[in-house]
């Protein structure tokens, strides 16, 4: 199995620039089931999770069927099955892996197809014990009007993508308002769809009764929030001067709020911002939110920060369950966090941190264990990291370029 080894201590100099969206790419790329013909993308990030959505896509057949083996791979597969129903009429899929941050649930997928008009069936498992559902609309699916229990950001994409083949206008309220929810109604605009609302918490569909989508305009990645975000915080505990380039400011307005708090001073330059380490973090208390909150994929990573900033930081994740499953391991790096609950972790900082063997728990804090490991004294190995280049593209040779230690190796 690969993994990462990685010499801490080096200081970071140079410029490195974002990569493409993750988050964004999915539901646009899930969203070409909804097109006659095939739309075109660029800027596709190179990681395994588009490969997943790609083969996943391409599994598909006219019954609403994919490949399930690879659908309960990643959680984003979800994001398929409201384009299926639409255009089929029925979907069959498994309950979605992917990351383990929580209990994940799809029940307000689930609540909106129902409401449009389909049946859910429970139809087995798979070998690995995914549930497998079957969903069927009898009469072709009726718009809605739907209110979300909890903000759902992949549940927004998946409801509007359902609605915009459905007979009437949908009314979604309490929408998620993440700019890749934005981006996916561009995109579907730009290509003839009429979707009014998008990152507000009010969307309304106009449904095109069964009429496809015809490919005129493509769908260009955006530059990716969260590793722009995990960038700032990296060059804010080891550069002495680190430009990250094609970052989009404006959609990182709580943690730029947060850092400043910390006592990170970030330059604009005229292709993007310089950050450095201070002489001194200060402690910052944060508590993740839908956006534009704090962004629960950067608490892992800002937990790391937390760890050498001088006093205690309240990190309070209110999105998922499972997301400080960090703590054992930071503490056996010689960090000092204190679980309250698991919602919240008390960290008292500064401590010096130890390179340690560890597995990447998930995609967002496998990076987070990385960049801790980058700083530590010493080697660390990182395993599981399948769990980070579903996310991030080679990001060992981009770290390596800013002066990273760090190695692929097959362990
Ligand atoms: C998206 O996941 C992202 N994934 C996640 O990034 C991100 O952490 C999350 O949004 C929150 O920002 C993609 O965009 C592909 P949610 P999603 O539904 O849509 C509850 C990464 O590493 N909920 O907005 O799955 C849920 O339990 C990933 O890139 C229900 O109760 O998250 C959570 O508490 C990890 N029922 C809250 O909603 C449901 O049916 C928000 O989750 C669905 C969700």
């Amino acid at each position: 199995m690969p993994a990462f080894l990685v010499k801490g201590g080096n200081i970071l100099e140079g410029e490195i620039a974002v990569g493409s969206s993750k988050n964004a790419a999915l539901p646009a790329l899930a969203s070409s089931l909804l097109f006659r013909d095939s739309p075109h993308f660029l800027n596709l990030p190179e990681i395994e999770d588009i490969k997943r959505m790609n083969e996943l896509i391409s599994s598909a057949d006219n019954q609403g069927g994919v490949d399930l083996e690879i659908a309960k791979r990643f959680r984003a597969s979800i994001l398929a099955v409201g384009p299926l129903l639409a255009r089929f009429g029925k979907a069959s899929f498994p309950h979605p892996g992917g990351c383990v941050i929580g209990a994940r649930p799809i029940d307000v997928f689930i609540n909106g197809w129902e409401i449009m008009g389909g049946k859910l069936i429970e139809s087995g498992k798979t070998e690995g014990g995914n549930m497998i559902y079957s969903i069927e609309a009898k009469e072709s699916l009726k718009g809605c009007d739907y209110t979300f229990k909890v903000q759902s950001v992949t549940g927004t994409e998946g409801i509007i993508m359902t609605a915009l083949l459905a007979n009437g206008q949908t009314t979604l309220r309490n929408c998620a308002m993440e700019p890749e929810i934005i981006y996916l109604a561009e995109f579907l605009n730009n290509n003839g769809a009429d979707i009014r609302g998008a990152g507000t918490t009010e969307i309304v569909v106009t449904g095109r009764a069964g009429k496809l989508l015809n490919a005129i305009a493509p769908f260009s990645v955006p530059p990716d929030r969260i590793e722009a975000g995990t960038f700032l915080i990296l060059g804010a505990l080891a550069a002495k001067s680190l430009e990250i380039k094609n970052i989009n400011q404006r959609e990182l307005a709580s943690l730029f709020a947060a850092l400043g708090e910390a006592g990170v001073n970030i330059i604009d330059t005229k292709n993007g911002v310089i950050v450095k380490k201070p002489e001194k973090i200060n402690a910052v208390n944060i508590k993740t939110k839908e956006y534009p909150g704090f962004a629960t994929d950067l608490q892992a990573p800002f937990s790391i920060l937390a760890t050498q900033a001088s006093g205690q930081s309240l990190i309070h994740e209110t999105i998922f369950e499972g997301r400080l499953s960090y703590a054992e391991d930071l503490n056996r790096m010689g960090a000092k966090v204190a679980l309250m609950d698991p919602h919240r972790a008390l960290i008292t900082g500064p401590t010096p941190l130890y390179g340690r063997e560890l597995q990447s728990p998930d995609l967002r804090a496998g990076l987070a264990y990385v960049i801790a490991a980058l700083i530590a004294e010493g080697e660390s190995k990182i395993g599981n990291i399948y769990q980070i280049d579903r996310g991030y593209e080679k990001i060992d040779e981009r770290l390596r370029m800013i002066g990273a230690d760090i190695r692929r190796i097959e362990s």
